[in-house]
């Protein structure tokens, strides 16, 4: 049984009092005088002024002690505290160095303890703000931190989850103690599907400072820009490879048979033309895809200058007419404002006219409309090719500027096309500070519109 300072000290002073008090009067050898009434009133006063003195010193000591009893469960419920008025209690040198010895203690603890909330707030902030998601499962599989980017990318409602849970979600057949018990430095990676993301996630086990393992970290990333860059790498490579084939094959056919004799030369040459067709056409896409390439490493180097526009596409229009006489289209260019000069590559716009007009041409059933409008807007001017054609349906409108993509893949092959042409005038009109918009409704006519930087926005720049 454990004593209080306060209580123990009374007591003692007491005993010492009552046997100093028997002592003495024993020592005068009269019994009768130890129990005389003056001798015990006496005693009573010496005990009165015993406990009374005894309690103020056992005040002295305790006080201080209570004192920091309390600053400590302070300290101990987790909170910052700087003990206070201490000093004001002490009384004793003793006392004294047990403060010292308690502040310096306590301006440690403030010290660490402020360390680590700061490290622990820096922690949170990073997680939180990182594009990638990040899950902690403590050793009985429960999350004790998700981000936000977790909570996102495995589009999960609440933080009411569990390893299995989520795993089951995803549909990863793992096991939480295969995790645990990897070799160090060792993690297990699988690629999952949720909602439109791909996502890759890694598992690896977290140690607590003596090694042993404390739980798991998952780790989510966002992949799906990348599966869609390697898928368009893959089509790409297709698309190459297919549209050189189908040339090639015509053009190893017909050689073969203009080699194998009994031929009459108006054979030969009919076969011929077609030969020389395919070649051309396997020679606009190698050109085309080496635009593209020089695009793409940024190897163009524009000659921007200020021409007129409306000039310009009148030019193209007289180049067109030949091509649209054979459609038996009527192509007009009409000037509704005269622009300002543009400032750009008139080569590129050029090319850009020419392209826009021909696939009018060729996208338009024979004997349609064709108009070139030009005009000024904002300080900028445009130009807008209007047909009356096939159209192009809305779900293929946003994919149109996209390398080879075409409508109707069988049929505009057939018409010479390659799906390049748009993406190149994308790239011309972006190069030059422009802008395109395409809208079309099938069976109805599309509609191109390009603006372009004048001398007065182009000065501005
Ligand atoms: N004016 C238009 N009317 C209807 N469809 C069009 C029109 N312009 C483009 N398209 C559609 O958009 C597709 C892509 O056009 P783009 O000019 O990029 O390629 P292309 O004409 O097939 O080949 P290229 O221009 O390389 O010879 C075309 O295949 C066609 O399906
Ligand atoms: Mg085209």
């Amino acid at each position: 049984m454990k004593n209080s300072i306060k209580s123990s000290i009374i007591i003692s002073n007491l005993c010492i009092v009552v046997i100093a008090y028997i002592t003495t009067l024993a020592l005068s050898s009269n019994i009768t005088e130890i129990i005389s009434i003056k001798n015990l009133l006496l005693l009573l006063i010496y005990i009165l002024i015993s406990v009374v003195l005894n309690s103020i010193i056992s005040n002295l000591i305790t006080i201080p002690l209570k004192k920091i009893t309390r600053n400590m469960n302070i300290v101990a419920s987790g909170k910052l505290h700087e003990p206070k008025h201490l000093e004001e209690y002490v009384k004793f040198l003793e006392i004294q160095d047990l403060v010292n010895e308690y502040r310096k203690m306590m301006a440690l603890i403030n010290k660490n303890s402020f360390d680590l909330n700061g490290q622990k707030s820096k922690t949170e902030i990073i997680l939180e703000h990182m594009a990638d998601g990040v899950v902690a499962f403590n050793i009985s599989k429960k999350v004790i931190h998700i981000n936000k980017s977790a909570l996102r990318l495995l589009e999960l409602k609440d933080v009411d989850y569990t390893f299995d849970k989520i795993l089951q979600k995803l549909k990863i057949n793992l096991e939480f103690d295969k995790i645990m018990y990897l070799p160090n430095y060792k993690s297990i990676e699988t690629k999952v599907t949720v909602g439109s993301n791909n996502l890759n996630i890694v598992f690896v086990p977290f140690f607590s400072d003596k090694l042993s393992p404390m739980g798991v970290i998952m780790m989510v990333r966002n992949i799906t820009e990348n599966v869609k860059l390697d898928n368009l790498r893959k089509e790409f490579v297709s698309n190459v490879s297919h549209e050189l084939k189908t040339p090639l094959t015509s053009i190893k056919g017909y050689s073969e048979t203009i080699m194998n004799g009994d031929l009459t030369y108006k054979e030969i040459l009919k076969f011929s033309k077609v030969i020389n067709q395919e070649a051309n056409r396997m020679d606009r896409l190698v050109a085309d895809l080496l635009q593209l390439s020089r695009f793409d490493y940024k190897k163009v180097s524009w000659k921007k200058m200020m021409f007129s526009l409306d000039t310009l596409a009148k030019g193209v229009c007289e180049k067109m007419k030949y091509q649209a006489d054979q459609k038996h289209h009527k192509l007009e260019c009409i000037v509704t404002v005269k622009p300002p000069d543009v400032y750009a590559d008139r080569d590129a716009i050029e090319q850009v006219i020419m392209n826009i007009v021909s696939n009018s041409i060729k996208y338009t059933k024979d004997g349609g409309n064709i108009k070139i409008y030009i005009g000024s807007v904002n300080n900028n001017a445009y130009f807008k090719v209007v047909d009356n054609g096939i159209g192009i349906p809305e779900k293929d409108l946003d994919r149109i500027f996209e390398r080879f993509y075409r409508v109707d893949k069988a049929r505009t092959r057939q018409m010479g096309g390659t799906g390049l042409g748009l993406s190149i005038v994308k790239e011309m009109v972006e190069g030059n500070n422009g802008t395109i918009q395409i809208s079309s409704k099938v069976n109805q006519g599309t509609e191109v519109v390009v603006t372009l930087p004048t001398k007065i926005n182009a000065t501005n720049k």
